[in-house]
């Protein structure tokens, strides 16, 4: 006898997305164990979807192998649009509002817990109320929101490795979790995205960056202390003050060395480094260990080190 297969949800965002071309066998779920075929592959199930939605359904299913597949198929695609600098703002936040269950599990597929994508999401609405309430940083936010949106997203996946690291250490509470987001969500607020184009492009040359770039993190500490607003965690400005730090001479303005580097930048970058490394191998099956093995040559002393342990630990 044929095996039964096994079923997963697929969320409704993905079918309202992609559901004109949707290449599997949807079903509505009857019972625990009969469920029915509600659309082929390759129709537009759109129609289909909404009519049963709008009857009160809501979960649709799909035998569970097909669902992956699709999902390896479009965690290229939506990686290489999404943190392509050539797809417009626009097209990037339809692709996340429409795609993010998509682009979560190829995060998940790295090692990031799903626990841990949904909190940084929950974290940073919470930090992006509390940033949009401060007169210095709110019109600098919503504009880099609206123009550097896949910068915010990267923030948010970032932030997911940040929260899974920390699941290892006794020393986590709820406000270094929300600090960690702020920090996320700040430290670029001065950049446009002609500017993250320039980071990535002098990438080995940092001294070649124009000023303004070259010292966002010192003027973003300003900005976020000046007056003498102390409405901002000396863990968040610390975290901001050296972000861009790096213990192999690529890192910039270069004023804190591997050896006194505090843990908080240090899980930031160890966390940002990774996250580059996967985006750019486009979540290929083995992007998690290639891209531990690559930090664990520059990552070597102090607590850069221990960010390392605990990324390894975490993932
Ligand atoms: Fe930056």
């Amino acid at each position: 006898m044929a095996q039964k297969p096994e079923y997963c949800r697929v969320p409704i965002e993905v079918i309202k997305r992609y559901g004109g071309d949707f290449p599997f066998d949807l079903y509505l779920r009857l019972s625990d164990d009969k469920l029915v075929r509600v659309g082929h592959a390759n129709d537009d199930v759109k129609d289909t979807v909404a009519h049963y939605v709008a009857k009160g359904v809501k979960e649709i299913f799909a035998i569970k192998e097909d669902y992956i597949r699709f999902v390896e198929l479009m965690n290229k695609d939506l990686t290489a649009k999404f943190f392509d600098v050539k797809t417009s703002s626009e097209d990037k936040m339809e692709i996340l509002q429409s795609s993010f269950s998509v682009l979560k599990e190829s995060f998940v597929k790295i090692g990031v817990s799903q626990a841990s994508v949904t909190l940084a999401r929950e974290l940073a609405k919470k930090s992006g109320e509390f940033i949009s309430q401060h007169m210095a940083t709110k019109d600098f936010f919503t504009q880099f929101k609206g123009k550097c949106s896949s910068e915010y997203v990267r923030s948010l996946f970032v932030g997911s490795v940040v929260l899974n690291m920390f699941d290892n250490l006794d020393w986590k509470t709820d406000s270094i979790r929300q600090h960690v987001m702020e920090a996320l969500l700040l430290r670029d607020i001065l950049l446009s995205p002609e500017d993250f184009v320039s980071i990535k492009e002098m990438r080995d040359t940092p001294k070649r960056l124009l000023g303004e770039v070259y010292n966002h993190p010192k003027a973003t500490v300003e900005l976020l202390t000046k007056d003498n607003c102390r409405d901002f965690s000396p863990d968040v400005l610390v975290m901001i003050e050296h972000h861009h730090e790096r213990p192999d001479d690529k890192g910039f303005p270069g004023v804190v060395n591997e050896n006194s580097i505090p843990i908080m930048p240090a899980m930031l970058i160890v966390a940002d480094e990774f996250i580059e490394r996967v985006i750019t191998w486009a979540f290929a099956p083995d992007s998690r260990s290639l891209a531990l093995n690559e930090l664990a040559g520059i990552f070597k002393k102090g607590n850069f080190r221990k960010a390392l342990n605990a990324l390894t630990a975490g993932i």
